[in-house]
Order: structure tokens, then sequence, then C-alpha cells
């Protein structure tokens, strides 16, 4: 028996065969759409993976170039970061270690590892978990001494956690800049964090005072610390100016930089 002229179609001769209206068509079509989408979208999200990652890492590299005042436009980021001696610090200790490389380590991950990181009870910059272990930038001076220090921080905001950098001189305690490089606060608000001018404030500030006390302050009004501890709050964002006030305060302390900062200045580390 010979096939019929249906048969000798295939499944695609078949489908442009059935006439236009019929709700068949229409669901096949918008089936084939659909994979073919996703399957572009999928290939697109892996193949671009690689390129993201690295752009997120030159970003992060410019950032900590810009607080330790090293970036200009149009510098080759990665030939300029090659100054700094990133050290894995063991925050706890105040030391450095060696069990993880520190150009690698990833702190973000590491805190949500029970292994790797503590569950903080007194927890002022509200971020929960805090890694045991963050990679910190050093910047050496021709004599090999330590020139400047730039610490990973971060802490909640209003709407989000911000992100960002601290830069120490050597004495460990005067600062020569404060950066965030990833938040959610509002443009015009929270977000006047990325504000070169309010940024400005922070440099020469000192975060302890005489007693070894943070004075460090970002308020509304001075406290009676005096002005080398007062960063002006952002008008009209008192939420995020206190988050950072917090997250500051809180990693210049104890369960922050303080044991480093005390083994960098009596020249332990
Ligand atoms: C849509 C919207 C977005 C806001 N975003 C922020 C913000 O990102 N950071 C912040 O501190 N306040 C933000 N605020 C304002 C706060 O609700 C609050 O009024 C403000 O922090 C108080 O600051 P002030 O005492 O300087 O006025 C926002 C308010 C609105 C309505």
């Amino acid at each position: 028996m010979q096939p019929s002229d249906t048969e000798n179609r295939g499944l695609i001769g078949r489908l442009l065969a059935v006439s236009p209206d019929a709700p068949v068509k229409t669901i096949v079509v918008a089936l084939i759409l659909c994979l073919v989408a996703s399957t572009a979208v999928s290939y697109l999200a892996v193949a671009l993976r690689p390129a993201q990652q690295l752009n997120k890492l030159k970003d992060k590299q410019m950032n900590i170039l810009q607080v330790a005042g090293l970036y200009e436009p149009g510098i080759d980021v990665v030939e300029a970061f090659a100054a700094f001696e990133p050290r894995l610090l063991d925050l706890r200790a105040g030391t450095f270690t060696d069990d993880f490389d520190a150009a690698s380590f990833d702190s973000r991950a590491a805190s949500q590892d029970p292994a790797l990181s503590i569950a903080l009870e007194e927890d002022p910059a509200s971020i929960g978990r805090q890694s045991k272990y963050v990679t910190v930038y050093l910047l050496r001076d021709a004599s090999g001494g330590v020139d400047r220090v730039i610490l990973p921080i971060h802490g909640y905001g209003l709407w989000s956690t911000l992100y960002g950098f601290i830069a120490l001189e050597e004495d460990g305690n005067e600062i020569y800049g404060l950066q965030f490089y990833e938040h959610g606060e509002t443009p015009g608000l929270g977000a006047e964090v990325d504000n070169p001018r309010w940024k400005a404030q922070w440099r020469g500030k000192r975060i302890a005072d005489a007693s070894g006390d943070i004075a460090i302050q970002v308020a509304k009004t001075q406290s009676a610390a005096g002005a080398d501890y007062h960063i002006d709050a952002l008008s009209g964002a008192t939420l995020t100016s206190d988050g950072v006030n917090n997250l500051v305060k809180f990693w210049m302390g104890e369960q922050g930089y303080a044991p480093f900062l005390a083994n960098l200045k009596s020249g332990d580390v």
C-alpha cells in the first residue's frame, strides 16, 4: 500500500499544513519558541560567566586601587594592582595564615560555611555570620615596611548590605580612604555614600582616641571626641549613615580588625 500524502510530509510539513487558526499549531509554535529562547539564554549565561567574573574581579581591584589612592583613569588595573600584597588574615588571632590562598579566598562564600565562619551574637553591622578569614591588602614602601593597609568591610544600611574597603595608614589608626563597591541604597539618598565629596571627608580622620577607644563616628553632630573623629551623616539618609557608622565601628573593633591593628602597631605582622 502507498503511504498517504500527509504521512510523506514529516513532522514539520504536517505542522505547516495545519490551519493557522488551529489551537494545536499555536501551542506547538509557542513551545518551539520557548525551547529555542531558553536554550539560547542558558548558553549565553554559561558562555559569559567567565567574562563576568573577570569584570567583577577587575572592578574590585579598581576599587582597592581607588581607596588606596593609586588609581588614575586609563591605567592598566591588573598591572597597577600588582603593587599590593594580598595576605590572608585570621581575624580573631590578628595574624596572617597560609591555610588558604589569599588572592582567591572568597570570604563572602566562607561566611556561609559553618566550618569557616562564626555566627555573631553581638552583631551591630547586621551581617549574621562572619568569615574567620579575610584577605587584606598591604602596600609597602621602598624599604619594605607597611605603608598602607586596605581592609574589606561590610554591613547593613537601610535596604542592603554595603561592601567596601577602608584604607589605613601604617599606624593602623589614621584613615586614608573609605569606599563601597557594592550596595543597593537609594540613588540620591543612601547611595550618596558614593559621592566623592562625602568620601573625601574620611581622609585623615582617626579611628581610636588617645585612650584606645573607638571614637570615629558618622553622625549629624560632632561628638565630644572632636573633628578628627567626625564624619557628617548624609542628609536625608540618616539610616544608611547609621549603617555605615555601625559597620565601621564593628570592623575596627575587637570582632573585626582590632587584634590585627594592634599587631601592626607593635610591628608583629
Ligand atoms: C523611597 C525612599 C527611599 C529611601 N531611601 C533611603 C536610603 O537609601 N537611605 C536612607 O538612609 N534613607 C532613605 N530614605 C529615607 C528614610 O526613610 C528616612 O527618612 C531617612 O533616612 C531619615 O534621614 P534624615 O533624618 O536625614 O532625614 C528613603 C525614603 C524613601 C521614601
